[in-house]
């Protein structure tokens, strides 16, 4: 069975002040909670902040990026060991603004699965087409590159550890969100090209997130489809009692 896992994007949101006046509202919300994996992914200027105030808690720590390599003259970067060193379990790597505004390419963000993989750090892998490729018919195809990019050649055992969060571009931060069942089509196609790769069960292993304008209202409807086994929230995770509502979407 795979356990869900409901994960905030707050992008380029939040101050030590902000990320702190959140917990203090959102932790009691959720606590109880162990029907689904809580992740928050903050900005690193946050991480040890938030990594205090969530010790003890059912509430796990991600960041939104991580370097390829462990150390070095990489102005600007961030190494693996940096990142755990703050309890941080979850990245995310490969997200479509990393992509468009900073030029990352499928070759390096395998590299930074990989070395994520390698450093104990749980890749949350993002792939998603735009509208343009959409409406042309090739949502698979863009998301066959990205995902065979990534996970040929690595071992079953890694790749079971991966979390794939499917972006429809168009969907993200613009208040459309996919169709719960076109999220399951391409979610299941993602599946099966796992199934592929390595075979049916380290497939069934794999949790596959949605993530595009995820908010209270339409989280019922997505958690319900098969093959999705969660969401990367950007916008509705910045209020805690919005963030609340999706992690809690059972009740
Ligand atoms: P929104 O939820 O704001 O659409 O953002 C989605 C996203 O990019 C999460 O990584």
């Amino acid at each position: 069975m795979r356990k869900p896992i409901i994960a905030a994007n707050w992008k380029m949101h939040k101050t030590v002040k902000e990320a702190n006046d959140f917990l203090q509202e959102f932790i009691p919300l959720v606590e109880g909670n162990n029907d689904v994996d809580i992740v928050l992914c903050v900005p690193f200027t946050v991480l040890d902040a938030v990594s205090k105030k969530i010790a003890d808690t059912n509430i796990t720590l991600g960041a939104q990026n991580v370097y390829c390599q462990d150390k070095g003259a990489f102005t600007g970067e961030v190494a693996p060991q940096m990142l755990l060193e703050f309890g941080t379990k979850y990245v995310i790597i490969g997200h479509s603004e990393r992509r468009a505004v900073f030029g990352e390419t499928d070759e390096l963000i395998k590299e930074k699965v990989n070395k994520a993989l390698q450093s104990g750090l749980i890749p949350i892998l993002c792939v998603g087409e735009t509208l343009e490729e959409r409406e042309k018919g090739f949502t698979e195809a863009k998301c066959r590159k990205q995902i065979e990019a990534v996970f040929h050649g690595l071992t079953k055992d890694q790749a079971a550890q991966i979390v794939i969060a499917y972006e429809p571009i168009w969907a993200i931060g613009t208040g459309k969100t996919a169709s719960s069942s076109d999220a399951e089509q391409t979610i299941s196609y993602i599946r099966s090209l796992l199934s592929g790769i390595f075979d049916e069960d380290t497939a069934l292993k794999v949790r596959i997130q949605y993530g595009g304008s995820v908010k209270p209202e339409n989280v019922q409807d997505l958690m319900a489809q098969p093959n999705i086994d969660g969401a990367l929230v950007g916008g509705a995770s910045l209020d805690p009692q919005s963030f609340a509502k999706i992690v809690n979407y059972k009740e």
